[in-house]
């Protein structure tokens, strides 16, 4: 089905670069060199420089980012990371792929972990605290860096949907221990394919995850630990770099398209928010509605691709079966998951897309029967 509002519209966003993307493309494949050459490592000096960090590592996915990141701590069987059941499931696989146990506790208003619920959840076991940026807004940072350090645990970020979001000025990758990044075709800077990057501050932790990141070897002969080949190659690191310059004014662009929904919908629904110091960089829109499945329906119905990101909480996917533990009540998670809806907006949208959607939505309240 072709949408008249498509959810994002990544085949024009690829043609108006076009030129950009094919010379980065050439520049590699004429090169003879594939996987770990000089576009990986100037990528990750730029994308150091553009988060505010000394470091930056690339990998093949955010999953695998997040997943080097949790085994490079080495930590005993048993242990627990805390974290949200609201996330894509990777942030929650990867805790358990590296050996260690999520911990789920609730949100608050933004969405994000609530600071407030962490620390009747940490135990003897706990090591660390992996709050996620959802919709590209940035968690309570100074809150959670604050309980971890009292507690001597971690904090990882899950920024896989934040590049370029700040919290009191600072960009998050920089915010805690280590942060981890998706370069996936729907984040706000990507790859064409998988893709993802660590970013830290700690040059010990860097060490180790070129090694996570290749096969665990030192040089070509002397492999210091078993572990995956989850590089990302020299083609993506050519096109995610050459697009880099361009993500701050992407970023504009959906902040302005945000904020023209929030004008058109806030007699509808609860539209998303800034807090005091955040500055939000809407990876997706995200509105609450009651209603929220007929809702979609209808905006489907009449050509406006409407998604729900993620519709069921971690802890009650069939994976997560005896493999995660409930830090406290999720009840305002499972308020969140059934009322979100995220809206199309990339920095294309046009404003009579954005007003098709905003009539819609004020049609489907106005007209629908509830009772
Ligand atoms: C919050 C979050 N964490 C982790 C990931 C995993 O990233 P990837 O798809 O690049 O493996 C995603 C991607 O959708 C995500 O949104």
């Amino acid at each position: 089905m072709r949408f008249l509002v498509p959810y994002a519209d990544l085949a024009q966003e690829a043609a108006a670069n076009k030129t950009l993307l094919l010379s980065a493309c050439e520049r590699v494949v004429l090169s003879g060199r594939y996987i770990l050459g000089v576009e990986l490592a100037a990528f990750e000096k730029e994308f150091a420089e553009y988060c505010g960090t000394r470091y930056a590592v690339g990998t093949s996915s955010g999953t695998a980012a997040l997943l080097v990141t949790l085994r490079s701590f080495g930590w005993p069987a048993g242990t627990e990371v805390i974290t949200v059941a609201n996330s894509f499931v990777a942030t929650t696989a990867a805790i358990v792929l590296s050996g260690a146990k999520p911990v789920f506790v609730d949100i608050g208003v933004d969405g994000n972990i609530d600071p407030g619920c962490i620390e009747e959840a940490i135990t003897e076991s706990t090591r660390a605290i992996l709050p996620v940026h959802l919709t590209g807004r940035p968690a309570k940072m100074g809150q959670i860096v604050e309980i971890a350090r009292r507690h001597h645990l971690v904090v990882i970020e899950d920024a896989a949907q934040a590049i370029g979001a700040c919290l009191d000025g600072k960009r998050v990758g920089g915010l805690g221990d280590a942060a981890c990044f998706s370069l996936n075709p729907l984040k706000n800077l990507h790859a064409y394919g998988d893709g993802g990057v660590v970013t830290t501050n700690d040059e010990a932790l860097y060490r180790l995850l070129l090694l996570q990141r290749n096969h665990g070897l030192i040089d070509r002969e002397r492999c210091e630990f078993f572990s995956l080949n989850c590089r990302l190659d020299e083609l993506q690191s050519a096109m995610v770099r050459a697009q880099l310059p361009l993500v701050d004014g992407w970023t504009e662009a959906r902040r302005q398209a945000a904020f023209r929904y929030n004008e058109l919908l806030a007699d509808f629904a609860e539209v998303p928010a800034e807090g005091e110091g955040e500055r939000c960089v809407y990876q997706t829109y995200v509105i609450k509605v009651d209603h929220r499945d007929s809702l979609q329906r209808h905006l489907r119905e009449n050509g406006v691709e409407a998604l729900v990101h993620y519709a069921t909480a971690i802890d009650k996917q069939p994976a997560a079966s005896g493999l995660v533990r409930s830090g406290g009540a999720l009840s305002r998670t499972r308020n969140h998951v059934g009322r979100i809806l995220s809206l199309p907006l990339y920095p294309g949208i046009t404003l009579s897309q954005q007003n098709k959607v905003g009539e819609l939505v004020s049609g489907f309240f106005a007209k629908t029967d509830f009772s």
